[in-house]
């Protein structure tokens, strides 16, 4: 950053492109006590009240890296300049947190960690990056004591609680409300699309296994949905605009909900992933649209199910896998209930909070070096 003449400050970015920054984009950022609550950070001023026009009137620079500037209104701001290359550095899409890494059937090193009650922060930092960049972990020695779900789920988020409970129980019953409470193989689905929002994450823990069958499988739909995207990008653009209706019904529910099967951010970039071919119902659209559809719908079903995406992994007793309900899809083959218990306890927790506890745990390694280096 630099001063790029008597009113402009200037920002260099590492490709050579150079771009005054806008005097408002400053003036909203000023972080002294007259523009914001210095404990919460927070504006105290509405940023649409400014004037548009707003200018800068002088500048300085009065120690590297620090710039002093004044305003046309009257105002004085002081930036860090590394302050405003941070946020100049982040896509207007980013969630400031690792990206997600894609992944297909050839995912050789599952990421698997022994659970702790009470981990590091650097343990605790290692086991989001590989929730974050590949969209699933797996824990290994929870406790097989029932409710353990929720106190691994609390670990990272706060506990969406739905119609089935805080805590559901996946096992094979007779008068099962849901096809995964039977023994049934599922294939590669998300859950709960039918909900506004969507569970952002899910946990399974299991308790018993002594079945042979009932293997969990999951597919990250990111990998599938590129897939897509390169080969057939008709079949992709048609999934990624066209709302399919979703539906959950039960004695004392009745949830719909619509969204395309590809969702897409304002950017282009992949959102999340609507897929269950148990519970999606498309609108009656012309013939020849619906034709469309359902070749690409089947272009996209055909790859999720194809073993080159999938992997596939038995959980045991005091395993627990926690993945993001957004992007993966899951499914399990099918189990004999002749050969014994299979029963696992789930969860959902919002999709936010692994990515805001791994800030925070940032935010603190950084405040830790800093006291080292001024030690
Ligand atoms: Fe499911």
């Amino acid at each position: 950053m630099r001063i790029g003449g008597p009113n402009e400050l200037v920002l260099e970015r590492a490709d050579g492109r150079s771009e005054p920054l806008h005097p408002l984009w400053l003036r909203e950022r000023c972080r002294d006590a007259a523009s914001i609550d210095l404990r919460t950070q927070q504006r105290l001023q509405d940023p649409s009240d400014f004037d548009l026009d707003v200018r800068v009137t002088a500048l300085s620079q009065p120690s590297p890296g620090l710039f002093q500037v004044s305003f046309s209104d009257g105002h004085q701001g002081s930036f860090h300049a590394a302050d405003i290359l941070e946020e100049a550095a982040l896509a207007p899409n980013s969630h400031d947190c690792p990206a997600p890494r894609l992944w297909d059937g050839r995912l050789s090193e599952l990421p698997r960690a022994r659970w702790r009650a009470d981990p590091g922060d650097e343990e605790l930092m290692s086991w989001l990056e590989s929730f974050l960049t590949l969209g699933f972990i797996i824990f290994e020695g929870v406790p097989s004591e029932a409710g353990m779900v929720l106190k691994v789920g609390a670990r990272f988020g706060f506990t969406r609680e739905t119609n089935f409970g805080a805590l559901f129980n996946v096992r094979s019953t007779p008068d099962a409300n849901d096809l995964a409470y039977t023994s049934v193989a599922l294939d590669a689905h998300t859950d709960n699309p039918y909900r506004t929002p969507v569970p952002g994450i899910q946990l399974l823990h299991c308790l018993v296994n002594e079945t042979r069958g009932g293997h969990s499988t999951l597919v990250d739909g990111f990998a599938v949905a590129q897939a897509l995207r390169a080969r057939e990008p008709e079949a992709f653009r048609i999934l990624s605009s066209t709302p399919v209706r979703f539906k959950y019904i039960d004695v004392d529910t009745e949830l719909t909900a619509s969204a395309p099967p590809i969702e897409l951010d304002v950017t282009g970039e992949l959102k999340a992933i609507h897929f269950s071919p148990r519970l999606d119902f498309v609108p009656l659209y012309p013939a020849a649209q619906l034709g469309a559809y359902y070749r690409a719908r089947r272009e996209f079903d055909h790859r999720l199910r194809a073993s080159d995406f999938e992997i596939r992994f038995l959980l045991k007793a005091g395993d627990l896998v926690m993945f993001d309900n957004c992007r993966l899809l899951h499914g399990r083959t099918g189990f004999d209930p002749a050969e014994g218990l299979r029963h696992l306890q789930g969860c959902y927790i919002d999709i936010d909070g692994p990515r805001s506890l791994y800030r925070v745990l940032r935010r603190r390694r950084v405040a830790a070096g800093a006291v080292r280096r001024s030690a």
